[in-house]
């Protein structure tokens, strides 16, 4: 029988923990659609990109790769990076490259306190606390503008330029795509994040747009902080946090050091999403590779399988979605934890255990 709602999902686990976590992520999904009755199905293709690829080929990524990915409804990510490759090369070769040519311009990445996971933060014991960070993901600090020159100067006579850009229309409209999301939220509140008194030109031209935008949302409550003050507020003051907007550098920085407040990298899941629906979505843990566990089978699964649940929801399966975070929920109140949360389990223990809780 053909299931009724089905869906063709690439997968790219790329460099080290990250085949071992899409391998989990593929394992949950599959786990649901199986025991659907039918009603789901997921067909998969594997794709070898990655620094492995890169040895044998010299390219992170097949030429014809990003025109063959346009036919799936989903792109499910591990991670890149890897001693082999600069990091540079493997980030623009593949990561990169494709949220650019996807534009894939709203990077969501939601923070969720587990039961059962220590938070290094104190609050967390006795304040509930949940909020996502949206990450501008298409231009600001990673829009690649920029150069290296005067080599030719002898040593130490280089110079670099990294060009930020900001666009009026690529502020707008994550900053639009937060004041909606604040809407679906319990807090409807924004806050905008820059670092607009030393970098006058970009980051102005952001504070305007919001301005601009949150007056078409007057049932949303708003605050612009700067983006040192919102790493202490991270941790001072997470209670008076929802939905957090920022630029792809200060979004990136911001959600590590969320991910470690609720208690581990691990942890973290996120969406580069295409809202357009133009080009395919693409789902991928926040973290990288983790060269110094990979291989061991002792890494967190919980990211990669909170990404799947993003991925879910983008498909309009919000109760499947909802059912695999329930499970993780599960999970992690039982104590099936893996060691980077204090637990001595494997990968493919949580694994498990979260497939078996999804039964619930
Ligand atoms: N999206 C991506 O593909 C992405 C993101 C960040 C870093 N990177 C790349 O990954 C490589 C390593 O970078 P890094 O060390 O700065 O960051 P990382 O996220 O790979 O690791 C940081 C720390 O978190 C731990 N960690 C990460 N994922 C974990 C998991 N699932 N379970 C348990 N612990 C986990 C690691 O062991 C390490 O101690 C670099 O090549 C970097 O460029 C890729």
């Amino acid at each position: 029988m053909t299931p009724t709602r089905h869906f063709r999902i690439a997968s790219i686990p790329g460099d080290g923990v990250g085949s071992e976590v899409v391998a989990a992520g593929r394992q949950v999904l599959d786990a649901l659609a199986a025991a659907s009755h039918g009603a789901l199905g997921f067909t998969w293709e594997e794709f070898p990109w990655g620094s492995d690829y890169h040895a044998r080929t010299g390219k992170m990524i097949a030429d014809d790769g990003p025109d063959r990915l346009r036919a799936f409804d989903a792109v499910y990510f591990g991670a890149v990076g890897w001693p082999t490759v600069p990091d540079h090369v493997s980030l623009w070769g593949l990561r990169l490259r494709l949220c650019q040519g996807f534009d894939q311009w709203a990077n969501v990445r939601p923070v969720h306190f587990l039961p059962g996971i220590t938070s290094p933060l104190r609050t967390a014991d006795t304040t509930p606390l949940d909020w996502v960070v949206v990450r501008e993901n298409s231009e600001g600090e990673y829009g690649g503008f920029g150069g290296r020159n005067f080599a030719g100067r002898g040593p130490g006579g280089e110079i670099a330029v990294q060009s930020a850009v900001f666009t009026e229309v690529g502020c707008e409209r994550i900053i639009r795509f937060a004041f909606d999301l604040a809407r679906t939220r319990d807090r409807r509140k924004v806050a905008s994040v820059t670092k607009s008194n030393a970098q006058q030109y970009g980051m102005v031209l952001w504070d305007e747009v919001f301005a601009r935008v949150a007056a078409d949302y007057p049932d949303v409550e708003t605050e612009s902080v700067l983006v040192d003050a919102m790493a202490a507020k991270f941790v001072l003051a997470p209670q008076d946090l929802s939905v957090v907007v920022a630029s792809n550098l200060h979004a990136d920085i911001l959600s590590d050091l969320a991910g470690a407040l609720a208690g581990s990298l691990g942890l973290a899941a996120s969406a580069n999403l295409n809202p357009e629906r133009r080009h395919p979505s693409m789902f991928e843990p926040v973290h990288g590779s983790a060269p110094d566990i990979a291989g061991q089978g002792v890494c967190n699964p919980i990211g990669a399988i909170g990404s799947a649940a993003l991925m879910l929801e983008h498909f309009g399966l919000a109760q499947e979605a909802a059912r695999v975070r329930r499970a993780i929920a599960a999970t992690c109140a039982s104590g099936v934890l893996t060691r980077d949360v204090g637990g001595t389990a494997t990968t493919k223990d949580v694994t498990a255990a979260l497939i078996d809780n999804l039964a619930d």
